[in-house]
């Protein structure tokens, strides 16, 4: 029994963490799509194409009971194509807008996730139908997403350039008391995020909700025997510097699909 869990980078880790807590004998594939990262760049058309293309090819190539799409940036596009295309339960992660909105206590909450995510009408969607009277600030940051990849590869991260990218949250007024990760590559800079906003504000993140998701739709059929695996689309000496991490999380070393 193995499981399926793709992202553009790294940010998918944070998912799969949240699901190893909650389900430690599951087996996972995890592959990203180093080629073409940073996601929340792409155009949508090219964002579709790419990760339908690829989970064809990976569905092809293991066989696996489910699929998460662990990347908003994704899943506020893809998820209807995906679930039409594949056999298997494809699980996403959409921003926690509705956890969010019933935890501020000022009605003004902060969406903080890739430019793609945060100009999305799915992203509008979610706002209108579960936050109809709360403010929504956005930042979209597509720097952000890369000091997550830098921290992962064991290099430092300046605390000054997220303060300067949060710094419209910093000083405003209202200054939402919530803050959406959207992005799953974010919940691995919690600390430095929190740094910059405060302890008082709430970070809240989509993954423990996807571990639970991904429990009910698998019941009691896991296996004794975990297997860890992951994958690229490109291998360079950058990725490869990830190995230390991975290593660290239980993954046998990268290779490239
Ligand atoms: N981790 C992804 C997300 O949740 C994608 C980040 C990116 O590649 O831009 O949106």
């Amino acid at each position: 029994m193995s499981i399926l869990i793709f992202d553009s980078g790294v940010g998918g880790l944070s998912v799969y963490q949240e699901i190893a807590k909650q389900l430690p004998e599951l087996s996972v594939t995890y592959l990203f799509d180093n080629a073409l990262f940073p996601y929340g760049e792409l155009t949508d058309d090219i964002l579709i194409q790419r990760v339908c293309d690829l989970m064809q090819r990976a569905l092809k190539k293991w066989s696996v009971e489910l699929v998460v799409i662990a990347c908003n940036s994704a899943s506020t596009l893809v998820l209807e194509p995906l679930r039409q295309m594949l056999a298997v339960p494809v699980v996403g992660v959409v921003p926690a807008i509705k956890p969010a909105a019933h935890q501020t206590q000022k009605a003004c909450i902060g969406l903080l996730a890739t430019p793609g995510t945060v100009s999305r009408t799915y992203t509008d969607n979610l706002i209108r139908d579960f936050a109809p009277n709360v403010q929504v600030l956005r930042i979209g940051s597509s720097e952000l997403v890369k000091l997550a990849e830098q921290k992962l590869r064991q290099q430092p991260v300046a605390q000054l350039t997220i303060d300067e990218i949060l710094s419209p949250w910093r000083h405003a007024e209202p200054k939402p008391d919530c803050v959406v990760l959207g992005c799953t590559h974010f919940p691995l800079l919690n600390q430095e995020i929190e740094q910059a906003l405060g302890a008082d504000v709430m970070l809240v993140d989509s993954g423990a909700a996807i571990a639970k998701r991904v429990e009910s739709l698998l019941g009691d059929r896991l296996t004794k025997e975990r297997k860890l695996a992951i994958y690229c689309t490109e291998m360079n000496q950058e990725v490869s510097e990830l190995n230390p991490a991975l290593s660290a999380m239980g993954f046998s070393s990268l290779k490239v699909f």
